[in-house]
């Protein structure tokens, strides 16, 4: 259909002075599942000119999980060139968006199911000049985001309850994928598609399949004995 769909990623500016890839299909490494002790050589799996970088912040309130902030995605910045996808998963985020972008967050996403006032958090996201993600949980059909879905940059379908790394690929939500790529094309949005949780090459293909365009993932990657090869087997399944 469109270039979207091309098999090897295009690098255009996205909305920085660097070069990102902004075209399916993008594998990002979830730094959730990365030896911290390390960060500097884990983020050096990661080609600035084809991969992203996933950061998943957890405040232990919409998520029982807590990981970290606005300092270590600063940090995540100075060790890597990559598009860094700034997965937030706390509860009203919207004070705190501006401490992303300007730690160097390239996308930011909230959850539907985490804000009060969805539309002001999507729109303090804009404001910074950061690429608009919104993240839906499993149990979020997709219905629920329909009237937000023309002016996003990035659709985050979870395929698993968001909180942890290392949780088994729900199958069913291939359906919410599917139903997101229709609604794309039934109303010329432009959302990418990123699928997020027990992503590894045989779910993250079908996944591809159903027309997912960005692939995040952390324990097939980080925490396999050789990592490079890993992300290179993801990158192969959704080429
Ligand atoms: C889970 C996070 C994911 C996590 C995925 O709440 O949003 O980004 O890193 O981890 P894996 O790939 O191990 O399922
Ligand atoms: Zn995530």
């Amino acid at each position: 259909m469109n270039e979207r769909r091309s098999s090897a990623p295009s690098t255009e500016k996205g909305g920085t002075d660097r070069s990102v890839p902004l075209t399916a299909p993008i594998a990002a490494p979830s730094i959730l599942s990365a030896d911290f002790s390390r960060l500097g050589e884990e983020l050096a799996l990661a080609d600035p000119a084809r991969d992203w970088v996933h950061c998943d912040v957890m405040d232990n309130h919409f998520v029982p999980n807590l990981t970290f902030g606005p300092l270590i995605v600063g940090a995540a910045r100075k060790l890597t060139k990559a598009f860094l996808d700034v997965h937030l998963m706390i509860e009203d985020p919207s004070r705190i968006i501006p401490e992303f972008r300007r730690a160097g967050a390239d996308q930011i996403h909230v959850h539907l199911e985490a804000c009060h006032d969805l539309a002001g958090a999507l729109a303090t996201i804009r404001a910074t000049g950061a690429r608009v993600g919104l993240a839906l949980k499993p149990g979020s059909a997709l219905k629920t985001a329909e009237r937000y879905l023309s002016d996003l940059d990035a659709l985050l379908i979870m395929t698993v309850e968001p909180g942890f790394g290392g949780q088994a690929f729900m199958k069913d939500m291939i359906t919410k994928v599917r139903a997101a790529v229709t609604w794309r094309e039934a109303h010329g949005a432009r959302y990418l598609i990123e699928v997020d949780g027990g992503i590894a090459p045989v779910t993250a293909k079908l996944c591809r399949e159903a027309g997912a365009d960005v692939f995040v993932a952390g324990h097939s990657i980080f925490r396999q004995p050789d990592a490079s090869a890993a992300l290179d087997a993801l990158r192969k399944a959704i080429a």
